[in-house]
């Protein structure tokens, strides 16, 4: 039987450094949510005349990060804390989320023709790419390097992802 080269390749890691995407398992999952976030980043950035687009795009970057940060705090970092060498790591991880929370709350309540919502947006994006990418160069090569179960708990986190997409909270 022919082996594929992805399995061939042993490296966790691609040549920016990232974690390299594997189908089917937790890592992978939350490096496409990184990539979703990151997508609609960009269309806020091009809608900058558009005060309804703009609140539209905003809302949704708020809702599909909760929705991560559900999944990673109740499920992600709890099953892989026992796989990461240095605790902070994921201690950073959750004290991040907590301020990229703060300003998501800020944001929802103000309007997009405020002075500071562009501001306040743009602040929460660098935020995230901080997180996503200490997240996908340390973080999760580490745990892909483990033992850990990553596809069981990749499954967990699509469990819940459904019932959140259908039931907030
Ligand atoms: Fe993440
Ligand atoms: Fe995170």
């Amino acid at each position: 039987m022919a082996t594929t080269q992805s399995q061939s390749s042993k490296s966790p890691l691609t040549k920016d450094g990232r974690a390299s995407a594997r189908p089917n398992d937790a890592v992978s999952d939350l490096m496409a949510d990184h990539r979703t976030v990151e997508d609609l980043f960009k269309q806020y950035e091009k809608s900058k005349s558009d005060d309804a687009k703009k609140q539209s795009i905003a809302q949704q970057i708020i809702a599909e990060l909760r929705v991560h940060m559900v999944l990673e705090e109740e499920i992600f970092y709890p099953e892989s804390r026992p796989f990461v060498d240095e605790q902070d790591t994921v201690n950073e991880a959750e004290v991040e989320h907590a301020s990229a929370k703060d300003l998501m709350k800020q944001i929802e309540a103000m309007s997009p023709s405020d002075d500071y919502y562009d501001a306040k947006v743009k602040v929460l994006s660098e935020m995230i790419d901080h997180h996503v990418e200490e997240e996908e160069t340390e973080y999760f090569p580490e745990v892909r390097r483990s033992d850990m179960d990553l596809k069981a708990v990749g499954e967990k986190m699509r469990t819940r992802k459904a019932e959140l997409k259908t039931r907030p909270n």
